[in-house]
């Protein structure tokens, strides 16, 4: 088969589901145009992995990932929900709710969904994913019924998740609420301005509003244009009258349209103002019209899972590390998950910088308090410290890297060093975790990525691999494939080269 051919793949679309004698004819989903040469061969891998599904076939039928039809049953929710071109760039990873926030390093639903279905995960099993990030393993879960719990450190992460997947069960809530909202932003701007003109209405007298809840910080005057600070200030002030959903629906989509309303630079990920102040922002109409979006995007996600989505009552997110967190011993059934890939050149603390500022009042603290425990961050070791100990001891392909790679002269590189076998130990904790956690015979799925460490690639791979085996999860498998989603690392060009590999490694807790 030519690699990427989509209808030559999808012409020779028969799945076996199960045993032989149960055969289900379906037709693949057209796959994406700018992933790796390998495209055909992991779409097709991951249906395979669903085949092996233990769950019935009725039900299976209908949760198929990468699916477009399925005989006798239709098109399945996915596919409905997502409605995928017939060619289309790249994986679209912005179905019902999972859009409502872009994400560096989100990993594609489709993945998440195969495996799902690969674990036989329903409404009797508790997933989890500790390092829950925007909440996608939670999103997806939600859809198919299945009781979710994350962890996640990052308080405006945090806030994704739960919102994008405890989501009420009635679209209604949010259309009301951006009636609300429209009304409140319009008299709140009047009685503030009056006839006066915003040009002349300085950033601090803005702060000083009654109402404002944006503390003042470092170059606000370059973040924000006088209007733009003036309508976040009120629409962070609407927010947080509300409670619950609501409250974080409302500041989820002030964040989500900040790219629009501050002077960020939409082409660096990182914390950095643009040169050219914004004109024009009208921060009441873009976050009003964001809140009908997610209205739209409930009744989406009600109409094409009925019968599968669950109320959102067992989403459960924890905020902190998941060094930290206790889950309880042998509680969860399987774990789908996707840490740092090792040190972030771009820390996630860094990204969202302007959403951290203005919502601060409600995400209770600043996310740079918690970046000594932020498994990846820079700032974590110096490289006098014993880092790597724990994680040399227990694998080979730890002590081989690092040997031949030994210290240098070069202070940046030593700190980078010593923060990667930092990562490696954190590893281990993590393993020794989630090995606690679950159930025996539970199953993990882990996404990591190879990353540069000078001119070498650091096999983070074969490394996790090794030391999970040493907390009792046997591996399994490893599929190695380049995942690219519309809103991920594959936008960022040097992300792009520092991660040279991904893989999804699957585990099984044996004792
Ligand atoms: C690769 S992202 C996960 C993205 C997620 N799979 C998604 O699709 O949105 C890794 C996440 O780990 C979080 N993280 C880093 N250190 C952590 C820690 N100690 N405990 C829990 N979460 C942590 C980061 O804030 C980040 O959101």
């Amino acid at each position: 088969m030519p690699p990427n051919d989509t209808a030559e793949f999808r012409g020779a679309g028969v799945l076996v589901l199960g045993a032989p004698d149960k055969r289900m004819k379906v037709l693949p989903a057209p796959f994406v145009r700018n992933g790796p040469p390998d495209q055909a061969a992991f779409h097709r891998r991951l249906l395979e992995l669903q085949s092996e599904s233990p769950l019935p076939l009725a039900s299976l039928g209908h949760r198929l990932s990468m699916v477009e039809e399925v005989e006798a049953v239709g098109q399945p929710s996915q596919h409905r929900l997502e409605k995928p071109r017939p060619i289309s760039v790249s994986w679209n990873s912005n179905y019902g709710s999972h859009g409502w926030h872009r994400y560096v390093g989100r990993f594609p639903p489709h993945v998440v969904r195969a495996l799902l279905n690969h674990f036989g995960a329903d409404s009797r099993s508790v997933v989890c994913d500790p390092f829950a990030g925007s909440g996608t393993t939670a999103v997806e879960c939600r859809l198919l019924g299945i009781p979710f719990v994350g962890i996640e450190i990052c308080p405006l992460s945090a806030m994704m998740t739960r919102a994008k997947a405890a989501f009420p069960s009635d679209s209604k809530l949010l259309l009301t609420l951006a009636q609300c909202f429209v009304a409140h932003y319009d008299a709140a701007w009047k009685a503030f301005v009056g006839n006066r003109n915003i040009a002349k209405i300085s950033h601090a007298e803005v702060l000083e509003r009654k109402g404002n809840q944006i503390p003042p910080f470092a170059n606000v005057e370059r973040w924000f244009t006088r209007e733009a600070l003036l309508g976040t200030s009120i629409a962070v002030e609407f927010g947080m009258q509300q409670q619950g959903f609501a409250r974080e629906a409302v500041l989820l989509a002030i964040s989500a349209k900040m790219r629009s309303i501050g002077n960020v630079d939409v082409d660096v990920v990182r914390a950095e103002y643009s040169k050219t102040p914004r004109r024009n922002v009208n921060v009441g109409k873009l976050v009003a019209r964001q809140l009908m979006k997610m209205a739209g995007d409930i009744s989406a996600s009600l109409a094409t899972h009925e019968g599968l989505i669950s109320s959102g009552s067992d989403i459960t997110v924890h905020e902190g590390s998941v060094l930290d967190v206790e889950l309880g011993e042998g509680s969860i059934h399987h774990i789908i998950t996707s840490p740092p890939y090792g040190i972030e050149a771009i820390s996630y603390l860094r990204t969202h910088l302007l959403s951290y500022r203005s919502l601060v009042a409600h995400l209770g603290h600043d996310p740079y308090d918690a970046r000594n425990k932020t498994i990846g961050s820079e700032y974590l070791t110096d490289i006098e410290s014993d880092a790597g100990r724990r994680a040399r001891e227990r694998s080979k392909a730890f002590r081989a890297f690092f040997e031949k790679n030994p210290q240098g002269d070069d202070a940046k590189y030593e700190q980078r060093r010593a923060a990667m076998m930092q990562f490696c130990d954190d590893m281990l904790s993590v393993g020794e975790r989630m090995a606690r956690w679950l159930k025996r015979g539970g199953q993990v799925a882990f996404v990591i990525g190879n990353k540069r460490l000078g001119d070498e690639i650091l096999p983070m791979d074969t490394i996790v691999t090794e030391l999970f085996a040493t907390c009792g999860l046997e591996p399994v498998d490893a599929i190695r494939h380049k995942l690219k989603t519309n809103n991920s690392n594959s936008q960022v060009p040097w992300q792009e080269r520092i991660i040279q590999e991904e893989s999804i490694l699957l585990f099984k807790r044996t004792t």
